[in-house]
């Protein structure tokens, strides 16, 4: 199965936090210690790496656009509309899925900073994403795409992820 969640971000936040713990830790011998590897993970770094798909699309601003466009379909859709709890305001909304997806294709890990690992799966549960409810958040998303006008190769790859995480974040198939 697909795992939408799989970004870095919190893995590198948990492994900052790990090393201050080790040095506030009751270790007087320092052999004792417990081992903390830091490995550099580029594509969580603020300042991403030129090769991210995040750099090589245009960064936050392709992203935002993005979700704008998305949501501007989501807006005038009938069933997903009503799942938005601060609808009609989807601001907040727009703000944490461009914050999503910007840090999943190597932008800033600013989404997990405030929001905590993404847990995706779990935090659509209070919603009812039934096949078509994924459909329409497709629709809307592959609308959005469209906007971007971008190199085949990216939108597909782009296209590809977006399309297996709806499909992972079905959670029931009642109507
Ligand atoms: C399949 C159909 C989907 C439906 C019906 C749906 C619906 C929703 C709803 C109602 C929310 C709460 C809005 C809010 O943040 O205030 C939400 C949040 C969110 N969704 Fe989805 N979603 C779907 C798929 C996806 C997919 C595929 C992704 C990622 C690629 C995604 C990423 C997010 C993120 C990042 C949030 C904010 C989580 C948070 O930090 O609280 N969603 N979604």
């Amino acid at each position: 199965m697909t795992d939408p969640e799989n970004v870095a971000g919190p893995e590198s936040a948990t492994g900052a936090g790990a090393e201050n713990a080790a040095e506030t830790a009751n270790t007087a011998d320092p052999t004792k210690r417990p081992k903390i590897r830091i490995i550099a993970k580029p594509a969580v770094t603020p300042d991403a790496p030129a090769d991210s798909m995040w750099e090589l699309i245009g960064g936050r601003d392709t992203f935002e656009k993005l979700v704008r466009e998305f949501y501007v379909g989501v807006a005038t859709d009938e069933v997903l509309l009503p799942m938005y709890p601060e609808q009609p305001n989807l601001e907040g909304a727009i703000q944490r899925l461009t914050g999503f997806l910007e840090q999943y294709w190597g932008g800033p890990n600013t989404y997990s900073q405030e929001r905590g690992h993404p847990r995706l799966r779990q935090r659509h549960m209070p919603f009812k994403v039934n096949p078509d409810a994924r459909d329409r958040w497709l629709h809307h998303m592959r609308n959005a795409l469209d906007t971007l006008e971008l190199p085949p190769l990216y939108d597909a790859e782009i296209w590809a992820y977006l399309d297996r995480a709806a499909h992972a974040m079905v959670n029931t198939f009642e109507d």
